[in-house]
């Protein structure tokens, strides 16, 4: 009997994924809650014809150069910023992603950041555990009222536009700015496209949306988060480097804006002595806004059907790079 492809699998994932690969496959998995070792990870790749990888595991050419036989990379994410692209085509290697069965969870997260930091929640919390609630108070944790108010979105992608749908509930103008106009989406989602800065400074909530790019690293810089207005609140849930981090802790401390919200960090995990950890307006959560229980289940399942569909020479639902598929096809 011909050897079965071999595949490994950076980290315990839900066992969907596991299950689907291991019909087709000799699968090897780093079963850990914790990043694989790089030793390791090169030692597994020697013999890899796939990959399951995740978005702490950097994938660049001399990584790739360790797995003569590599033919798939499939990231269970959406975000492929740890992979270099270029490298993986020149090598013939497809890469996949893990867009869509995580817009709506995501979605739904970038709101309960945007709602709590506007609503002090995480504050209040810790004032009740902390013993010191006495009485209802007037002047008692205020906040910015979200209903009403002007959201920006910077990225207008299928996450963008999920979070622009949930506005329409609060009753919000909404502001958008994409390198590419959507006007397509503009009637159905009832938003208005503007200049960058013009969205900056307009929007009481600033939800960040973009891929990470050298484009887009420190997006989010000094000098704009001074063009923000000063009860402005920023959400972060797409990658930690779109915003400069320090410019931002400078501009919560300063009271330049108001408050902030990170599902993400540059780097991550933040080293526990950033001074951003000591600011009462800044919320800051481990990188789970797709981590639903059903959501983790697609996209495990996701990146494991790109990676049967690849080594079984058929077209992957989630390519990065369709051509490299193309071009093994011809
Ligand atoms: C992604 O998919 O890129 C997220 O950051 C993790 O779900």
């Amino acid at each position: 009997m011909p050897e079965k492809p071999r595949v490994y699998v950076t980290r315990r994932i839900p066992e969907i994924g596991i299950t689907l690969l291991r019909e087709h496959f000799d699968v090897r998995v780093w079963d850990s809650d914790d990043v694989v070792p790089r030793e390791i990870l090169l030692e597994e790749l020697k013999e890899a014809d796939g990959v399951l990888a995740l978005l702490t595991e950097r994938f660049d050419g001399p990584t790739m150069d360790a797995a003569p036989k590599l033919k798939v990379i499939a990231n269970m994410a959406v975000g492929f910023d740890n992979i270099d692209v270029a490298a993986a085509t020149e090598r013939g290697i497809v890469v996949c992603n893990t867009p869509g069965v995580l817009t709506d969870t995501t979605a739904d997260f970038a709101w309960t950041l945007l709602m709590a930091a506007a609503r002090r929640v995480v504050e209040g919390y810790k004032y009740v555990q902390e013993g010191k609630w006495k009485t209802w108070g007037p002047l008692l944790l205020l906040g910015q009222d979200v209903h009403h108010a002007t959201l920006g979105l910077i990225g207008l992608g299928r996450i963008g536009s999920a979070v622009a749908q949930r506005a329409k509930g609060f009753s919000m103008r909404v502001l958008y700015y994409d390198a590419i106009r959507r006007q397509d989406l503009e009637q159905s989602l009832g938003i208005e496209y503007a200049p960058l800065e013009q969205v900056l400074r307009e929007a009481d909530f600033i939800s960040l949306h973009v891929p990470l790019t050298p484009e887009t690293r420190h997006l989010i810089n000094a000098e704009r988060l001074r063009i923000m207005k000063k009860t402005a609140v920023l959400v972060n849930t797409a990658r930690g480097p779109v915003v400069d981090q320090k410019a931002l802790y400078e501009a919560l401390r300063d009271g330049v804006i108001w408050a902030a919200a990170l599902d993400v960090t540059d780097p991550e995990p933040i080293p526990m002595d950033d001074p951003l950890l000591k600011l009462d307006n800044c919320l800051i959560v481990p990188h789970i806004a797709s981590a639903s229980f059903k959501t983790r289940d697609a996209m495990a399942a996701l990146a494991a059907r790109n990676i049967i569909a690849v080594l079984s020479g058929q077209q992957p639902e989630t390519p990065v790079n369709p051509e490299v598929w193309e071009r093994r096809r011809k």
